[in-house]
């Protein structure tokens, strides 16, 4: 038996920018996505996700067949990033086996948090471990980001990377690889996540600015280009420990978002709430259509923090994780 896990995550600054090609900054958070993996003797790959999904849900992998054992709508679309991974090992390494995987998350699903993406990550750790292969850190990230792509269609490498890696990285992607630069952040980030449920998915949110681009190219890719400038500027900001810029650029990159159509009212709500109760920055994170806002506070913490609440949101206390993905 082999249990891997893997952080969630905030995004600092550049989602959506990422996905053109821009820098984002990204912090793994202390909350943890679980994947344990028990080999079997026949070529069955059977996922219960009784936290995630519903309680029992079995799949299985058979002979290149994918099935709902117990059917459930959501199901496939939660658990193929598992089943996927599994996929993308067999092809690229020639190695599969069967398996009983579960998998539980401390963290809500389908927030912004990079859920998925931790899954991803700890299935691959977890699954290679168990069938002997010994992949690097590059190689899992590498190998997440192709799932995530060719599960959602569109995605950047930032979530799935920040899940490897942890603490605090500039993420951008080149082509087919991926630059990663850990950030050198000389003091804690006291950050406040505010999240309400979502209304639209990830790959709903990026095939919006999809379409926002291509119909307003000359307006909208400059935009992307800016927050690409905020990232670049931000990370001057962080490493050298000043917040009340690092605040500043995160107003900015929240404006340039709602620009590209991903805020909602109850995000700018939860954002502007947390202003003005005294947070020194605050956007959304992640895709946006609903999910999670992040406020950097000084002082005011318990202050911003039931102001968050005032507006109908939900708060989750979270520190950085340094750990990325690991063997239990
Ligand atoms: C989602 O967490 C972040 C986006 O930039 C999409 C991606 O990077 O794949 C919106």
């Amino acid at each position: 038996m082999v249990i891997a896990s893997a952080p969630g995550k905030v995004t600092l600054f550049g989602e959506h920018a990422v996905v053109y090609g821009e820098p984002a900054i990204v912090m793994a958070i202390n909350k943890r996505a679980y994947v344990e993996v028990n080999l079997r003797n026949d070529s069955k790959i059977r996922v219960i996700a009784p936290d995630i999904v519903i309680k029992g849900v079995v799949l299985t992998f058979d002979q290149n067949i994918f099935s709902v054992e117990s059917e459930v709508a959501s199901a496939r679309s939660e658990l193929s990033y598992i089943v996927k991974a599994i996929e993308l090992i067999a092809k690229n390494y020639g190695v599969f086996k069967g398996a009983d995987i579960r998998v539980w998350s401390e963290m809500p699903v389908g927030a912004g948090l990079g859920t998925s993406a931790a899954i991803t990550i700890a299935t691959i750790k977890a699954y290679s471990e168990a069938t002997g292969l010994d992949l690097d850190k590059k190689s899992i990230a590498v190998l997440g980001w192709q799932t995530e792509r060719e599960v959602q269609g569109t995605a950047s490498p930032m979530d799935t990377s920040i899940a490897t890696y942890g603490g605090i990285i500039q993420v951008q992607p080149l082509n087919n690889d991926i630059n990663i630069e850990r950030l050198k952040v000389p003091m804690k980030l006291p950050i406040i996540i505010g999240y309400v449920s979502r209304e639209y998915k990830t790959k709903d949110m990026v095939a919006k600015v999809r379409l926002l681009k291509e119909k307003y190219g000359n307006i909208i890719n400059p935009i992307i280009s800016a927050i690409g400038q905020v990232s670049r500027k931000a990370r001057i900001s962080l490493e050298s420990g000043d917040l009340k810029e690092v605040g500043e650029l995160m107003n900015i990159n929240h404006g340039l978002l709602e620009a590209l159509g991903v805020s909602t009212k109850q995000l700018n709500d939860m954002v502007y709430a947390a202003r003005k109760a005294g947070a020194i920055g605050a956007k959304l994170t992640g895709a946006g259509g609903g999910g999670c806002i992040i406020a950097l506070t000084l002082e005011k913490h318990e202050s911003v923090s039931l102001a968050i609440k005032s507006v109908g949101a939900q708060t989750l206390e979270s520190d950085i994780s340094e750990k990325g993905v690991l063997i239990e």
